[in-house]
């Protein structure tokens, strides 16, 4: 009974957000995958800004995008290239898990000009890729843990860091993930995530990246960026120094990049606990 009961709990469900735009609320991960003040304007405030991708001078450009969701990320990045008359070719890599999403992705429509980029960003989690005269986007399927070892070092100029939450995705917010997003990225590319918790900026520091204040979008606190050069709204010396001395800013460790959900959550709680235990030891 209880079995066929959660077969039928439905993986996602639409969700309308306060700018129009509809997202995903995945029952796997109990999450949606956007902001409830505007699922479309997070993409752009959060990710295509801040990255500064839109401002380079050069040829072609390379993005990726970790966490496809409703390609959301990938959608805004070509609307707001399209803006500019495609100043220079577009090229994103884009890793998902999961695309059963698709049949619901099919019914979303903007009625402007997104629509047609909509559909090519669809026919690539579809198909596997799109590619044209101004932009090509790939879906890397599977666990981008693992994709993200197959990529070449100092390649992406922008990264689009867009898993659930660290309590909900902990396997992409390790310390060792970073360090992987730190051999990939170029020395100037710059990572953007919604994310301002502590221990993931101490992870970041850790992995060898510059930290960032990004900005507040809607209800939502200040993201972060990090590149491995300087980045603007850099945290002060104080704050840095702080994050990395401090015994109870305890990051997640996923040596081998595949060790489970719960046991990356268990690994940090019992970390967690050592720290105190030494504390009260020692107090
Ligand atoms: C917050 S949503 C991404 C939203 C998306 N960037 C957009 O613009 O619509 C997070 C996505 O990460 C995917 N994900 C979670 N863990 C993953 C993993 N280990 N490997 C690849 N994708 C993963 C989920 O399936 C989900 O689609």
């Amino acid at each position: 009974m209880t079995g066929r009961k959660s077969e039928s709990i439905p993986r996602y469900r639409m969700v309308l957000t306060d700018d129009g735009s509809l997202t995903l609320y995945s029952s796997e991960f109990d999450e949606a995958m956007h902001s409830s003040s505007g699922a479309y304007d997070e993409a752009v405030r959060k990710h295509i800004i801040p990255s500064g991708i839109l401002g380079h001078q050069k040829e072609e450009v390379r993005v990726l995008d970790v966490g496809f969701g409703l390609g959301y990320n990938c959608l805004a990045l070509l609307q707001e290239m399209a803006r500019l008359e495609w100043p220079m070719f577009t090229k994103i890599i884009s890793l998902e898990r999961d695309s059963s999403a698709l049949p619901h992705l099919k019914e979303i429509r903007f009625h402007d000009s997104r629509d047609a980029l909509y559909r090519t960003v669809l026919h690539a989690l579809e198909f596997g890729a799109y590619v044209d005269e101004r932009y090509s986007l790939t879906i890397t399927k599977g666990d981008a843990r693992e994709s993200i070892q197959a990529l070449p070092r100092a390649h992406f100029d922008a990264i689009f860091q867009d898993a659930f939450s660290p309590a909900k995705n902990p396997e992409l917010w390790s310390v060792d993930y970073f360090r992987e997003m730190a051999r990939i990225i170029t020395p100037s590319g710059i990572l953007t995530t919604y994310s301002c918790a502590r221990h993931v900026r101490k992870a970041m520091l850790e992995a060898g990246f510059s930290v960032g204040k990004g900005p507040a979008v809607g209800a939502k606190r200040e993201g972060t960026i990090a590149s491995l050069s300087e980045v603007i709204a850099m945290l002060t010396e104080q704050e840095t120094t702080q994050l990395l001395a401090s015994p109870g800013i305890i990051f997640f460790r996923d040596p081998d990049l595949r060790d489970s959900r719960e046991h990356i959550l268990i690994r940090r709680e019992d970390e967690m606990a050592r720290v105190k235990q030494g504390h009260q030891v020692h107090g």
